[in-house]
């Protein structure tokens, strides 16, 4: 990236978010990283402590489902650029409230779509937006094959419906307007930062706490875990060499079954708390299954390697020690993101 420019990260005090803004922030001093985020139940500023007063950042609280709020950070900080991760996230709150990932994730997307085309407009070749997304667009995977760009979409969840609709409306903004757009599709995040209410934080914090582990059905469904920081080295490269237009998937080639996770997760935090091996494990609880439950999803990851030279620098079992370290090391950060609102989603997501 060679020029000034002023980006737009929206979503920006999420888990994933915060890791593309501190990345950008640093890599990028005479750059403009504005942060526009709602701060939802999801959204954290403890999570980007180190870099909030740094010269070249700055957050914005807004909507992304608010138009006046939008237009009002467009034209202020004369937005460049967008990189587009603000979202509803969570399946299991899909599931219970699905027309607040209609909400956020497609009417949030198609509003700051019309925002970039409106400012942009005339001068799309200086502009890019960029829309971060998922691999559960392409629906379930049986025991074999991999998600690739070519894979059609076939959304199973209220979340990834919302997600694959706004990829939908991003590409129709570069086929109808011309806007210039590029779009990834991730596996799994697991890292520091994750909000736990999914699966690996959740894990930690239960086992540190003594509480039950949860395993949805059988704990046979498979996922395909990335450390969130190669993540976000990914959205970097796809961000200042993605071919305008193309679809790039980000995936670990790290396929796990949830029982494995689970078993591997309960016998590094034993270890890591000095405390008898197997005890966690004894805290494993079978539970009613997600409605819907995916089976697998499993990412092609090549063509971002071939075309971009992206690839995973973190083996998992290194990435899974340094996520439990951080969660244990972390515990204000964990106590404040579970008290209030969090006790309330809990026990009404795992009621018997
Ligand atoms: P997250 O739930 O941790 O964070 C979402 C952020 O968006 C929060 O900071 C929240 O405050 C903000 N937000 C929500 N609604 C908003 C609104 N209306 N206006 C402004 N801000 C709003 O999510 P995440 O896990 O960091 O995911 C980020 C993006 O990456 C999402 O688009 C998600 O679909 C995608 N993704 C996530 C994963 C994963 O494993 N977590 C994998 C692939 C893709
Ligand atoms: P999650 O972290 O919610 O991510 P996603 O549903 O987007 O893949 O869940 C990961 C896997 O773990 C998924 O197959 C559901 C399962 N799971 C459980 O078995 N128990 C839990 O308490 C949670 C939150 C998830």
């Amino acid at each position: 990236m060679s020029n000034k420019k002023n980006i737009l990260i929206t979503g920006g005090a999420g888990f994933i978010g915060s890791h593309v803004v501190r990345l950008f922030v640093k890599n990028y001093p005479d750059s403009h990283i504005i942060n526009f985020d709602a701060l939802t139940y999801a959204g954290n500023l403890e999570n980007l402590r180190d870099v909030e007063n740094s010269s070249n950042y700055t957050f914005v609280k807004g909507d992304i489902t608010n138009t006046d709020e939008v237009a009002r950070v467009f034209q202020k900080y004369e937005i460049s650029d967008v990189i587009h991760l603000a979202a509803e996230s969570h399946v299991d709150r899909s599931i219970s409230d699905p027309s607040a990932f209609v909400n956020t994730n497609v009417n949030g997307t198609v509003n700051l779509l019309n925002a970039a085309v409106e400012r942009w407009k005339g001068r799309y070749a200086n502009h890019l937006f960029y829309h971060v997304s998922t691999d559960e667009v392409y629906g379930s995977l049986g025991d074999t094959g991999l998600f690739t760009e070519e894979t059609p979409y076939d959304p199973k969840s209220p979340y990834s419906a919302s997600k694959a609709s706004s990829d939908h409306f991003v590409r129709a903004y570069t086929n109808t307007y011309g806007l210039r757009t590029v779009i990834s599709n991730c596996s799994n995040n697991y890292g520091p930062n994750q909000f736990p209410e999914k699966l690996i934080p959740l894990l930690i914090h239960n086992i540190k706490t003594g509480k039950e582990l949860p395993v949805y059905g059988k704990g046979l469904n498979v996922r395909d875990w990335l450390y969130v920081v190669d993540h976000a080295r990914a959205i970097e490269v796809v961000f200042n060499e993605g071919k305008p237009g193309e679809t790039y998937n980000i995936g670990g080639h790290n396929e796990w079954k949830n029982i494995d996770i689970v078993e591997l997760v309960c016998d590094l935090t034993d270890e890591k708390l000095k405390r008898d091996t197997g005890s966690a494990r004894q805290l494993i609880t079978f539970v009613k299954d997600r409605a819907g439950h995916d089976m697998r999803y499993a990412i092609d990851a090549s063509k971002i390697e071939r075309e971009l030279g992206w690839k995973p620098s973190l083996q998992f079992e290194k990435g899974i020690a340094l996520t439990i370290d951080w969660y244990l090391k972390n515990e204000e950060w964990l106590n404040g993101v579970t008290s209030g609102d969090y006790r309330a989603y809990y026990d009404k997501q795992y009621a018997q």
